[in-house]
């Protein structure tokens, strides 16, 4: 059986301040949900003042973070290793978010280096997949996951995916309030789920396959009514307790 995961990519915002509201107000609002794992990836740097409030809340969310390097320590000017995040109670690792990919020229190989790492260091790697607008309409978009997927199994073997999650998100659709339908989603989210089952029926079956881009407490619900689609990776909407929680709430 799959457990939903609704994780919320703070991506670069936050203060102090906001940090022990958000935190706050989350725990307020999610008491007693069951079913589901919630998880926050604030700003790397506001990570030890979110475990701090997390472990003082005796808190059920699980804290994230952004990025990671494929580095343990040495000469590697601003970058963060598995060992350091673990340090602070970080659990599941975004890689590969396309606006990685983009502004920082990640490449699948280098993603899917970054992936083995985190395994190897014992943490859940979140791997972002998905296609651009221009990708949508030339009709590329299984092609498109396939190969961000293929950057791990055809170096790792399928089984790499066990325990780790996969967050299908259509660049056209983040932040620009332009969600996929659940309708196309669900369809993608099967045809991803399929590349997998190629490979192994049984890895296919258990790993978790969020959907990210601009979901919001309005459509939350029907995401998640979908049989392929098992959480949501949520970027603006996480950023305010209300929505966040409400998300939350509908894929328990
Ligand atoms: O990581 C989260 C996604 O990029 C979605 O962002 O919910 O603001 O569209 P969004």
């Amino acid at each position: 059986m799959r457990r939903p995961l609704v994780m919320g990519n703070w991506k670069l915002n936050g203060s102090k301040a906001m940090v022990a509201d958000l935190i706050k107000g989350l725990d307020a609002q999610l008491a007693g949900v069951e079913g589901v794992d919630v998880a926050i990836a604030p700003p790397v740097m506001y990570l030890d003042l979110a475990e701090q409030l997390l472990g003082k809340a005796e808190s059920k969310i699980l804290l994230g973070s952004q990025n990671v390097d494929v580095n343990a320590s040495g000469a590697f000017t601003g970058d963060i290793s598995p060992e350091m995040l673990k340090d602070f109670g970080a659990t599941h690792i975004i890689i590969g978010h396309s606006e990685r990919r983009d502004y920082h020229a990640e490449s699948d190989e280098y993603v899917a280096k970054k992936f083995a790492f985190l395994k190897e260091h014992g943490l859940v790697p979140v791997l972002c997949i998905g296609e651009s607008e221009a990708q949508n309409e030339a009709g590329e978009t299984v092609a498109v996951c396939a190969r961000q997927l293929d950057a791990v199994i055809n170096t790792q073997g399928v089984e790499a995916l066990n325990g780790t999650v996969i967050a299908y998100e259509p660049i056209w659709a983040i932040g620009t309030g332009k969600a996929a339908t659940a309708e196309d989603a669900q369809r993608i989210h099967a045809e991803i789920r399929a590349h997998i089952a190629a490979k192994s029926e049984d890895v296919a079956k258990n790993v978790v396959i969020q959907y990210g881009g601009s979901v919001k407490p309005e459509n939350a619900e029907a995401y998640f009514a979908q049989p392929d689609i098992d959480g949501a990776l949520v970027g603006g909407a996480a950023l305010n307790a209300e929505s966040f929680a409400a998300i939350a709430k509908a894929a328990a």
